[in-house]
């Protein structure tokens, strides 16, 4: 027996507050009844509609997958072109966890879970991810504080790992909690140097060490247990 707003959230209908809001304004039936009141169970054969949409449950999947270059982080595509989900061998209707851009490469999570993923996504979850970036210049020490006093983006840590004075860039590892789009690309755009090369090495305490390009795993109950309890309430 599950309480009915966590199954609600879990289906991917809406988040969970927005399902206690709906079954207190008596949008949702249970069995055909409605129900307004809160702390209800129901178990796994129980019709539950919300606002006339039946609520469809099915055994909770999520995975790590190090995406490749030149992938979509959507579930489809109007142009035909490969998106992630044509990675992964399930017949669950999973969807990425937040985005990664065409051409970024590394750990992405995907789940059918909607209630995880709207966790995973809020701003204030402030799980941190680090990012490797190529930037076509040398990163001085004045520029590393200048972006870790950003207003707009708040950078957690900044590291130089190498520099190339030949083809002057720099390899920079920066880790960043929140997840607006382009936000690393954005970052270093602030000083006015372009990302050549992205990817995402860590998420939390989750990383892509042992997954090749295109290689994916499941993630078992405690890593998502784990991962719920970095989530700042
Ligand atoms: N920041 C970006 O600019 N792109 C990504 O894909 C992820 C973070």
């Amino acid at each position: 027996m599950e309480r009915l707003q966590k199954v609600i959230a879990s289906s991917g209908y809406c988040s969970r507050r927005k399902a206690e809001d709906l079954i207190i304004n008596s949008k949702v039936m249970v069995n055909g009844r409605i129900v307004n009141e809160l702390g209800v169970k129901v178990k796994g054969d129980d019709v539950i509609k919300v606002e006339n949409n039946v609520i469809t449950r099915e055994e909770k999947e999520y995975y790590v997958i190090n995406k490749p270059r030149g992938v979509l982080s959507t579930t489809k595509d109007d142009k035909d072109r490969k998106t992630i989900i044509d990675y992964i061998e399930t017949d669950k209707r999973i969807y990425p966890v937040g985005r990664l851009d065409y051409d970024t490469t590394g750990l992405l999570l995907l789940t059918n879970d909607g209630e995880f993923a709207n966790n995973m996504m809020k701003p204030s979850s402030m799980i941190e991810k680090t990012y490797l970036a190529k930037i076509n210049g040398i990163l001085t020490k004045e520029e590393k504080l200048k972006l870790l006093s950003l207003k707009k983006y708040k950078v957690d840590n900044i590291k130089v790992k190498s520099i190339n004075k030949t083809n002057q860039t720099s390899l920079v590892e920066i880790t960043i909690h929140e997840g607006k789009n382009h936000e690393i690309k954005n970052i270093f755009k602030t000083i006015n140097y372009d990302t050549l090369k992205l990817t995402r090495i860590s998420y939390g305490f989750l990383d892509i060490k042992d997954l090749k390009s295109g290689e994916y795993r499941k993630l078992n109950i405690k890593e998502v247990k784990k991962l719920y309890s970095l989530i700042k309430k």
